[in-house]
């Protein structure tokens, strides 16, 4: 499988969201990343339901919705009839997260998790087979434009393990601060997927930096 490409819509202009839309379908990009946040679980609040209704009316590459809420259970069916592909919840949002992978995926999405940067590899052990991705955050999730942690690499490699000793077929994808400095580096630490946000939207030219960072990485 090719390694992918996810721009995370919250670093697009919101003014020119359809404008931005149609510049990643038209480019190497292979999903469309978009960032749900309740001002709750994350201290900050991106977007709801009516703008992820209007992205899914223009999009037509997959998109991965990756969550930062409380109590994401609620939301699973809204989120699969908004036309989310893959739905990610938090480890550190969910008491029973068995029963919310399964709901995830009785609703017709693949399932996520995703890991805030101090949260053990470890903790998926016992679930890692029923995942079909992991998000490692390579930031404290919340914002767009952070730096990306170091510590990450080592993640993704204990991850990778935890994925063959399993014989799971699980994606690994990384959020947070990617940049053409750090893609390489993850990807053969065993990353399968990168998120990026600012790197693209703020480069003078996003559909050149998409198709550099998918050519970089494949
Ligand atoms: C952070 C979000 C990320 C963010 C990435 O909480 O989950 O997806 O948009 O943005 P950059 O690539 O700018 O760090
Ligand atoms: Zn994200």
């Amino acid at each position: 499988m090719s390694k992918l490409v996810a721009p995370s819509i919250l670093a697009a202009d919101f003014a020119n969201l359809q404008r931005d839309i149609e510049m990643v379908n038209n480019s190497d990009a292979d999903w469309f990343h978009i960032d749900i946040m309740d001002g709750v679980f994350v201290p900050n609040i991106s977007f709801g339901m009516p703008v992820l209704k209007a992205i899914s009316q223009h999009a037509n590459k997959t998109i991965d919705v990756h969550l930062m809420i409380v109590d994401p259970d609620r939301y699973i069916q809204t989120f699969a009839d908004l036309g989310a592909d893959i739905l990610t919840v938090h480890y550190e949002a969910c008491t029973h997260l068995h029963r919310t992978i399964q709901a995830i995926k009785a609703a017709g999405m693949k399932a996520g998790v995703a890991l805030n940067p101090h949260t053990p590899i470890a903790v998926l052990e016992d679930i890692i087979k029923d995942l079909d991705l992991v998000c490692i955050m390579s930031v404290n999730p919340g914002f767009g434009g952070q730096s990306f942690i170091e510590n990450t690499y080592k993640k993704v490699q204990q991850l990778k393990n935890l994925i063959e000793f399993s014989e799971a077929s699980t994606i690994i994808e990384i959020d947070g601060g990617v940049t053409n400095k750090n893609a390489n580096k993850l990807i053969e630490a065993g990353a399968d997927a990168l998120v990026a946000g600012s790197y693209v939207f703020k480069s003078d030219n996003p559909t050149e930096t998409i198709a550099d960072l998918k050519a970089l990485i494949n």
